[in-house]
């Protein structure tokens, strides 16, 4: 079973990469696994992108500490197919994981959030994720692990520690994809970041002048995603043995797409 997944989609240009690519590449995969925190404007996700994302075909949808930042997440943020990191407190809005199936095959995606210059109150995604294994394990042997975190120790140590256990386990947020994809082990495919979809030229998918004021000046600038150059796509293709729930192969894709293919769409 093959899945493709895609880190943090930035805006417009992100969403833009993601349409491409999977329109030009319609029979590579079987399930889409797509990290939307920042797909609506740069912060959060509506109820429009939400809807454009489902019309394109993806399956699962990822999130982390931007998934709050447009209020009417609230309205959807319920759906099966949306997830928040499980880490937070049980009264909080939303699901940290799902079961789910396709082309008759059970799937587990978990969605957990480091805490390490993050967000120190979270539950420790450790303990969390020992706690949701124990029950989707029941379900099936296919589990998928977003870890949403800043720190790359954090990541391994969890890769580490969840090597066996999960199927992949792929790290979001930086934007910044790392070439460090492999088989862990015990069969757990391992990336410490998948990497942004959005504007190359960019700082991690923002206009470059706003935040290189914010360095110089060290004042509050207003951040705006950058549209106005060629976008790239990033994500990883990892195929998971349906019977085993082990990594049979993961593969980092990368692919600038220019002004001028995106005009094909
Ligand atoms: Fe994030």
């Amino acid at each position: 079973m093959k899945f493709l997944i895609v880190g943090d989609i930035l805006g417009k240009p992100g969403r833009r990469a993601l349409k491409y690519y999977t329109v030009s590449h319609p029979n590579s995969f079987d399930v889409l696994l797509v990290n939307v925190e920042n797909s609506a404007g740069g912060f959060g996700i509506d109820r429009k992108v939400y809807e454009e994302l489902k019309s394109m075909g993806v399956d699962v949808m990822t999130s982390g500490n931007h998934i709050w930042d447009k209020k009417e997440v609230l309205e959807f943020i319920n759906s099966d197919d949306l997830l928040r990191p499980a880490n937070y407190p049980l009264s909080v809005p939303g699901k940290g994981y799902g079961l789910y199936e396709k082309r008759g095959v059970k799937f587990a995606v978990i969605n957990l959030m480091g805490r390490v210059f993050l967000d120190p109150h979270l539950e420790n995604p450790f303990h969390t994720f020992d706690r949701i294994y124990e029950e989707v394990s029941r379900q099936t042997p296919i589990i998928l692990v977003d870890f949403h975190a800043e720190a790359t120790s954090e990541k391994y140590a969890f890769g580490m520690y969840a090597d066996g256990r999960a199927s992949v386990v792929f790290g979001t947020h930086t934007h910044v994809p790392t070439a460090d994809q492999i088989i862990l082990r015990k069969g757990t495919g391992f990336v410490s970041d998948v990497g942004m979809s959005g504007c190359w030229y960019s700082v991690i998918g923002m206009k470059p002048e706003q935040i290189i004021n914010k360095f110089l000046t060290g004042m509050p600038q207003r951040y705006e995603v950058e549209e106005k150059e060629d976008v790239v796509f990033n994500a990883i293709l990892a195929d998971i043995d349906e019977n085993s729930g082990k990594c049979l192969s993961i593969q980092r894709i990368q692919k600038y797409i220019s002004r001028d293919e995106l005009k094909e769409l």
